[in-house]
């Protein structure tokens, strides 16, 4: 972990630049592109190992449970490694809790989140014994209290509040503001568990809030644990027999290398007021987990010189690989894999797709690039792979996990015939 003072500058840096180029812990980028083809995503075990632990060591004062958030990268060799590490697993659809069981997390340490469950999807984590289920509203308690009931069972639940707090992220990515989808009012919370009370299939274990994503500075999520605590303080002198807060995920990560606010500083800033309530807490990290840890390789397939001297390297890899820029315009570095002198020049970088939203970089300082070079896109562990899309009728690239030294295939490339298979 680099550090600036108490904020962090780079969590972990998994790819480092050698006199022969790009590495990976110590693994050629270029040799794992050269045996799997590009484009493909590159993920550090180390980092992964690491960044949990600094998670987790930086709440080793106060009860806590980590319930990695899957949708950030679900990819089975991942989520199993970080089962392997102790984590728990945060799961967002009936896919996520599917794909949890196979890693071999067991039904009572996955939390089901998301808005719009499906009634399968409720009574299925509801069969198996999910830990929690995170309701979104007062009609889905309702809807999961029937659906306990008639199996005859008891669904473990807590609400999840909107505490009207702008999160400071993307908007695509906030989620904690009253104009946002997610959850309840903070200020209907209370009523509703009242009026919920002895309702035959429903024990009400917990209170939820997660506000949003790639979260920079520490006051909103401050103020998010704070007005969590208040209202479980106010249930539990209703009566309510909690056994958990659940403050979410969130944390970003420092794309542009800037420093910025790390777990140390999250944790600091959150245990004064969790320690008011007396109630371990439930972490649901995604971001601050997996997107250190992960590259996308791909190689530079054009470029362009226009009369005004506009540049452009066009990539094998484009939005149907990684998403994120054009979704939220979000900033990814960019570096070439081979060791490149020369001046650096501003080049737009984008991909191959039919869109013009299809960019990865506008008028980026790198330096001379020609067709054929590798470039690697930095930070893609998280809110990467997961949003592949066969847009264009592309192929989902391979996955290659990097540990000790040794590369191996985690998802191979999707083929034509796993595509057409669907199809008649
Ligand atoms: C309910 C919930 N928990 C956890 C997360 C993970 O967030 P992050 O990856 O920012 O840590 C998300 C992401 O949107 C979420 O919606």
């Amino acid at each position: 972990m680099i550090t600036c003072g108490t904020l962090v500058l780079q969590p972990v840096q998994p790819f480092h630049s050698t006199d022969s180029g790009l590495a990976c812990d110590g693994v050629s980028v270029a040799a794992v592109a050269e045996a799997e083809g590009t484009p493909v995503y590159v993920y550090s075990a180390c980092a992964l190992r690491t960044a949990y632990r600094a998670i987790d060591e930086a709440f080793a004062s106060y009860p806590h449970v980590i319930h990695y958030a899957l949708k950030a990268n679900s990819t089975l060799a991942i989520a199993r490694l970080l089962r392997e590490l102790g984590s728990r697993a945060d799961a967002n659809s009936g896919g996520e809790i599917a794909v949890a069981l196979r890693a071999g997390f067991t039904p009572d340490q996955i939390v089901f989140t998301g808005v719009g469950k499906t009634p399968d999807e409720i009574a299925r984590a509801i069969a198996i014994g999910v830990a929690t289920i995170n309701a979104e509203s007062a009609g889905e308690l309702d809807r999961i209290a029937a659906l306990a009931a008639a199996q005859g069972r008891e669904a473990r639940v807590a609400l999840r509040v909107n505490p009207d707090i702008d999160a400071g992220s993307h908007p695509h990515i906030s989620t904690g503001l009253r104009s946002n989808k997610f959850g309840v009012p903070l200020e209907d919370a209370r009523a509703i568990y009242c009026e919920r009370r002895g309702l035959t299939g429903l024990r009400f274990t917990g209170v939820h809030v997660h506000i949003g994503s790639q979260i920079t500075t520490i006051e909103p999520l401050k103020r998010a644990a704070d007005a969590l605590v208040s209202l479980a303080l106010a249930l539990k002198s209703d009566g309510f027999a909690l056994e958990h807060l659940d403050i979410g995920g969130g944390l970003g990560i420092p794309y542009e290398s800037r420093p910025m606010i790390g777990p140390a500083d999250y944790a600091a800033a959150v245990i004064p007021a969790l320690e008011r309530s007396g109630l371990p807490v439930v972490l649901e990290p995604g971001r601050a987990i997996a997107a250190p840890a992960g590259a996308l390789v791909a190689r530079i397939v054009d470029v362009k010189r226009y009369v005004d001297g506009r540049l452009f390297a066009v990539l094998d890899a484009g939005m149907t690989e990684l998403m994120r820029p054009a979704l939220y315009g979000s900033f990814h570095r960019i570096v070439p894999v081979a060791p490149r002198s020369g001046v650096e020049q501003p080049w737009d970088v984008v991909g191959p797709i039919c869109e013009s939203s299809d960019v990865f970089a506008i008028q980026r300082m790198l330096p001379p690039l020609d067709v054929g070079d590798l470039v690697a896109i930095l930070d893609t562990g998280a809110y990467g792979a997961v949003m592949g899309s066969n847009y264009n009728r592309r192929l989902l690239p391979p996955e290659v996990l990097v540990d000790q030294g040794r590369w191996t295939t985690i998802r191979r490339r999707q083929t034509l015939d796993d595509v057409l298979a669907l199809e008649t």
